[in-house]
């Protein structure tokens, strides 16, 4: 156990050279679902748990989207562990941090946060900041640009991790984690992680939050108006905007624009309703941005190269630039957490065509 041990801080930022964009050409052949993620851009779909992982501690790392995947434009990641004392690892690219399952708390700089299901935070470069994992079986899902961070991990892993029955980590008791030995940790800055020792994490939240004052959970959250503030995000507590014109409603929660990236690249929420009578949902093609759909809640259905795939909790689908895609839910409510590079993404269409909402669900009838 590492205790309130090592809190890294970043310090240097784009270290990661991006790999050069390979862009496929159109294959239908290719298997969609895939159980190994493909080292080169092409549309593809990982099922919750299905991938291979490496073991830091107890924790279980999976890398639904890498940087070779994605053509160095972000990096996804899992992460499902129980309970533990340590604090996790840290760096110096754009992180984001969303809890899937169970809770967990994030530090960033002055500020501390128990997260739950749904709850977002922002953690720009140069951000001191770790995290605890709470709850006996939780997951956090990071979004990490650029891509490539998941390099850090190989060098951190202490074992490999498989499972034949897709088991999300090992049953047992909680192993240490690694990463608190100074050997480690001066290898660990050429993987844009600098050691902040002096860091120490306050340990006083009161009702999940440190300061109290702060809204969480009980007022609106605002996202912060430079690329270089961290900021907390509770489950529908943000802006939220509707959309009617899909075929179906779409409530867009954004989690980072343009402004919070310096326009490298937009993540947030999508709520969807089922699609409307008579109606077919829209057909996106994104010719510069690619984007990644991981579902939070519900079932998705989504079209792509030709199939059409039902993703539950926890699938990933990764859509390169110039592929058209389509997506809809056949649950009553379903919604989705979506990451896209660069400023034309999905959400930046969809907000071109939506109003300001206050609600967390749609409206109960379509509209006339
Ligand atoms: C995980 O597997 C890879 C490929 O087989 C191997 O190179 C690596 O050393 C393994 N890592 C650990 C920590 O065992
Ligand atoms: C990060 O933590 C160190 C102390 O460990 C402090 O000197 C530094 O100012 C902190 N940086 C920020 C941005 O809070
Ligand atoms: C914590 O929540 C309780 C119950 O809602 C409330 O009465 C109390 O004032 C809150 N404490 C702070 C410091 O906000
Ligand atoms: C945006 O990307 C550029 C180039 O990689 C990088 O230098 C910059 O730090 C990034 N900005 C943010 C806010 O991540
Ligand atoms: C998105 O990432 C790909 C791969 O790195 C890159 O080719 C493309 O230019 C990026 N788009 C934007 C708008 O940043
Ligand atoms: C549909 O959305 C448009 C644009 O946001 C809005 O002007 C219109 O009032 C909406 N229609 C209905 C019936 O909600």
């Amino acid at each position: 156990m590492l205790g309130f041990l090592p809190l890294l801080v970043p310090i240097a930022f784009g270290l990661h050279a991006t790999a050069s964009p390979t862009f496929l050409s159109k294959r239908s052949t290719l298997e969609l679902v895939v159980t190994s993620v493909p080292d080169y851009v092409r549309p593809y779909i990982v099922r919750a748990y299905s991938l291979d992982g490496l073991a830091v501690g107890s924790q279980v790392y999976r890398f639904p989207v890498t940087g070779p995947a994605s053509g160095g434009a972000f990096t996804l990641i899992s992460t499902a562990a129980p309970a533990s004392d340590a604090l996790g690892i840290h760096k110096a690219h754009y992180e984001n941090f969303f809890c899937l399952r169970g809770s967990f708390r994030l530090w960033a700089n002055d500020e501390a946060r128990l997260f739950t299901p749904g709850d977002y935070g922002a953690v720009p470069p140069s951000t001191n900041h770790t995290f605890q994992i709470v709850d006996p079986f939780s997951e956090l899902v990071g979004v990490i640009s650029p891509g490539g961070f998941e390099d850090l991990f190989t060098v951190l892993a202490q074992s490999n991790y498989t499972s034949v029955l897709e088991a999300p980590f090992t049953a047992g008791p909680v192993a240490a984690t690694a990463g608190g030995d100074a050997s480690i940790i001066t290898t660990l800055e050429k993987y844009d992680v600098y050691a902040e020792l002096e860091y120490s994490p306050r340990t006083d939240m009161v009702n999940g939050s440190a300061p109290s004052t702060a809204a969480w959970h009980n007022a609106p959250n605002t996202l912060a108006t430079d690329a270089a503030t961290p900021f907390f995000v509770a489950k529908d507590y943000g802006p939220r905007y509707l959309n009617n014109a899909t075929g179906q409603y779409q409530i867009i929660e954004p989690l980072l624009t343009p402004t919070q990236t310096d326009g490298n690249f937009t993540m947030g929420n999508i709520i969807l309703s089922r699609t409307f009578a008579r109606k077919t949902p829209a057909v996106y093609t994104l010719p510069h941005s690619h984007t990644a759909l991981e579902v939070v809640d519900g079932q998705l259905t989504l079209k792509m190269e030709k199939e059409t795939v039902e993703l539950e909790i926890g699938d990933v689908a990764f859509v390169p630039a110039g592929t058209a895609f389509s997506y809809w839910s056949q649950v009553a409510y379903t919604k989705i957490l979506y990451i896209g590079n660069g400023t034309q993404t999905l959400d930046q269409q969809l907000l071109g065509n939506a109003a300001s909402w206050d609600y967390a669900v749609f409206p109960s009838s379509p509209p006339s």
